[in-house]
């Protein structure tokens, strides 16, 4: 007896990370950055209605293993991905990840993907949709410290969506910086390669922050900091981990994703619990304003929330269907009677 073929419902699609990559060249970077910015504002403007949770981490003195659950009603989303610092040293990547996306009315899900590249891109896409908020608006010019795997992207983003032309690269590794000049060149950046955080951040009027180690560092200090630029801060996403001094935070006006989890998470860990901050959601709703004065400090005190992995995956779910670049996953175990399961085993015995 054969088994029977798995019906249609069984099947969700799959992402995997070779199509993810041609999916990424056939759309081009720059036009998925800023289609991903596209989405993530329209999820960021009707925030209220999304269930909200700080990320559930499992913390080990080596790293930590995060699920990012949310839900807008209709679809549920989660990711699952790890922050390890040291892996590099391993020749092993920081951050991995994969995510889901399932329907809410029947809780089958729909769609399962690679989420290391697809991270990379949400969250370069989310620093510039924020620095499109609060960023000077004649900013060419973005200060790069820590050239690992995230920097060529928030470069690409920060110029498809800001206008960002010249970039000033400092990485404690001379390595990473080389690999960033590698990787960009020919792209059309003016690219300088810098000897010190103080040098790379001259002239700046943006200054991302994007490195990892597991610890307090403070890669800016308050007197390295002037007034008017935009600070995108991405590298400290943990308890104990972080990459400025508390002195520039109360200089600056901050802004977050979701405060619960900013407050254990971002730079605003340092300080007090009633700490003010501007959530971006009110930004995008016009609650709350961006910039402004050209003499304020802007601070994105970014860690990267569910809710922009699930608008990630919504954009992918929207570009899939005409690309072909997946596959169909027999994922779930669905009996023509949903009763019988035991049967529906019963009927596959070779
Ligand atoms: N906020 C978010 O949404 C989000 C998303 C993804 C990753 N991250 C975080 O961003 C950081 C970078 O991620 P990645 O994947 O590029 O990591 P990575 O390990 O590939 O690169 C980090 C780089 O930082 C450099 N570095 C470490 N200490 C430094 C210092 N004191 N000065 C200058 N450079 C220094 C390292 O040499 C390395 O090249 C990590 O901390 C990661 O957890 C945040």
């Amino acid at each position: 007896m054969t088994a029977p073929a798995p019906s249609e419902l069984a099947f969700i699609r799959f992402v995997s990370v070779e199509n993810m990559m041609k999916l990424i060249h056939q759309i081009g970077i720059e036009e998925m950055m800023t289609g991903l910015v596209g989405y993530i504002e329209e999820d960021f403007r009707r925030w209220e209605l999304f269930d909200k949770t700080p990320r559930v981490a499992s913390h080990s003195a080596e790293g930590v293993i995060e699920l990012m659950p949310t839900s807008d009603g209709e679809v549920y989303g989660f990711k699952y991905v790890n922050g390890h610092p040291k892996n590099t040293r391993e020749g092993l990547q920081t951050v991995t990840a994969f995510g889901l996306l399932a329907r809410v009315d029947t809780g089958y899900p729909v769609l399962l993907s690679e989420m290391t590249m697809l991270t990379a891109l949400r969250t370069a896409a989310t620093s510039a949709m924020v620095a499109k908020h609060l960023a000077p608006k004649d900013a060419r010019t973005m200060a790069l410290i820590g050239n690992g795997a995230q920097s060529e992207f928030q470069a690409m983003a920060m110029r498809a969506v800001c206008g960002v032309e010249h970039l000033r690269l400092y990485d404690i590794d001379r390595a990473a910086t080389d690999k960033v000049l590698r990787n960009l060149g020919g792209l059309g950046f003016d690219v300088t390669a810098c000897a010190t955080p103080e040098e790379a951040i001259e002239g700046a009027q943006i200054i991302t922050t994007c490195t990892a180690d597991k610890q307090y560092a403070t890669i800016l200090t308050d007197n390295m900091v002037g007034s008017g630029v935009h600070i995108n801060a991405i590298g400290g996403d943990c308890p104990g981990k972080t990459e400025l001094h508390p002195d520039i935070l109360k200089r600056s006006d901050v802004f977050v994703e979701f405060p619960p989890q900013t407050r254990i998470e971002g730079e605003i860990q340092q300080m007090p619990e009633d700490f003010a901050v501007t959530e971006m959601w009110q930004v995008l709703s016009g609650k709350a304003p961006g910039r402004t004065s050209e003499r304020q400090i802007t601070l994105f005190d970014g860690v990267g929330f569910a809710i922009e992995d699930f608008s990630a995956l919504r954009y992918l779910r929207d570009r899939l269907e005409d690309s072909g670049l997946y596959q169909n996953l027999d994922i779930i175990a669905d009996p023509d009677d949903p009763r019988d399961l035991f049967g529906m085993l019963q009927r596959a015995k070779g």
